[in-house]
């Protein structure tokens, strides 16, 4: 049986990493998986939630199941944190899902399940494992315009054309903050017009909120899915802590389904419950815990707020100083677009075969679409980095 089994394109993000640990060069520097790392190059665990940690010890006195959508005070914690104020709470649904990823393949599945055969639209271009959870899920997918190749920035004429193709019922993905993997993202004015095409269209907006804080800050980087929930009868959110809380391996992540009522509400919240029985049956719980705890615990909060602000402004750091370096290089401003953008990624706009040379030559590793990690660009690596890219003629 198991020998009628295709194989599987190894996904592309992941398998870099393995390349890279299997790369016995101690000058490597590792600019690929979305991963934080601190100048000396470690993915840390944040001051509050090792705290967290220690009390949970201490405190948790069982190991019991939560509920099949997770424990209702992580579900408030996140709301809080995301939707804020925008929503009436009675028509929001929640499911605690293993990590980010797990939402959004949930939410995908339930768009199957309402037997609407709508199409999820994704930018162009958008976070790889996205198309390939959609074509395992088994829904149609369109692309919109997203990022204009030339100026590294949104091309937003290309994306309202797009989208103005969409139909009644369809869905649309928009990354929350911090595009992945092209670093470019919408400005406040850009969110309403897109708000006000989509409601327009009967769309039902996706928000993969994924890097909350890395952006331009925690509420400012919720602006455009708070904006959009306060207007929507429908839409849906995926929720991902494992970079904002660092807490990657413990997979921690919410979805979120805006309903036309309270009614409708009970039973989206229903189907969310049957979508984890049916595939796990109760998420985990630890990572969700840890947040609640971080998130409701002043003390442990603005600890955790500080930390995050300190991560967002070494990446703002890094961007300034890769432009600079590499304007020093060039002696152009054409990598400018690389302090414009936000959050842990930015294109740079290489072809596949520079990438390739960046890795084998120079030990740099970035993403085949030439994705790069800013975090991976601490300050002794600026111009090592800088020198490589203009060497391979990008
Ligand atoms: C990334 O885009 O590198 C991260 O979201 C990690 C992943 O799972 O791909």
């Amino acid at each position: 049986m198991l020998s009628s089994l295709k194989k599987q394109p190894a996904d592309r993000i992941i398998g870099l990493s393995a390349m890279y640990n299997a790369d016995p060069r101690d000058t490597k520097i590792d600019l690929g998986v979305g991963v934080y790392k601190d100048a000396g190059g470690n993915t840390p665990i944040m001051r509050a939630i090792k705290t967290a940690e220690q009390r949970l010890w201490n405190d948790e006195t069982t190991k019991t199941y939560t509920a099949l959508i997770g424990d209702g005070g992580f579900h408030n914690a996140m709301a809080d944190l995301i939707l804020a104020d925008s929503v009436d709470r009675s028509r929001v649904s929640y499911c605690a899902t293993p990590g980010g990823t797990g939402a959004v393949h949930h939410v995908l599945e339930l768009v199957k399940m309402t037997g609407t055969d709508a199409t999820v639209w994704f930018s162009d271009p958008t976070w790889g494992n996205h198309l390939s959870i959609a074509k395992h899920v088994g829904v149609p997918v369109e692309k919109y315009g997203y990022f204009d190749a030339d100026t590294r920035a949104v091309d937003f004429d290309k994306m309202i054309a797009d989208l103005g193709r969409v139909s009644a019922g369809d869905v649309v993905v928009l990354h929350g903050c911090c595009h992945n993997p092209t670093g470019a993202n919408l400005n406040e004015t850009q969110w309403g017009l897109v708000a006000d095409l989509l409601l327009e269209k009967g769309a039902v907006p996706f928000i993969d909120i994924a890097y909350q804080g890395f952006g331009d800050g925690l509420q400012e980087d919720a602006f455009g899915t708070r904006l959009l929930a306060g207007k929507f009868p429908e839409m849906f959110i995926a929720a991902s802590c494992s970079k904002n809380f660092g807490i990657y391996r413990e997979r921690c992540g919410l979805i979120m389904a805006i309903s036309a009522d309270g009614d409708a509400s009970a039973i989206t919240q229903g189907n969310l419950a049957y979508v984890n029985r049916q595939n796990f049956s109760f998420p985990p719980d630890h990572g969700a815990r840890l947040v609640t705890m971080v998130l409701t615990d002043p003390e442990l909060r603005a600890d955790w707020e500080a930390e995050l602000e300190d991560v967002r402004l070494g990446m703002l750091k890094a961007r300034q100083g890769l432009a600079d370096a590499l304007r020093a290089e060039c002696g152009s401003d054409r990598f400018g677009f690389l302090a414009d953008h936000r959050g842990m990624f930015s294109r740079v706009g290489a072809t596949e075969a520079q990438v390739d040379q960046l890795r084998e030559e120079h030990g740099i590793y970035m993403v085949f679409d030439s994705r790069l990690n800013i975090a991976g660009v601490t300050e002794d690596k600026i111009e090592t980095i800088a020198k490589a890219i203009i060497a391979v003629g990008i």
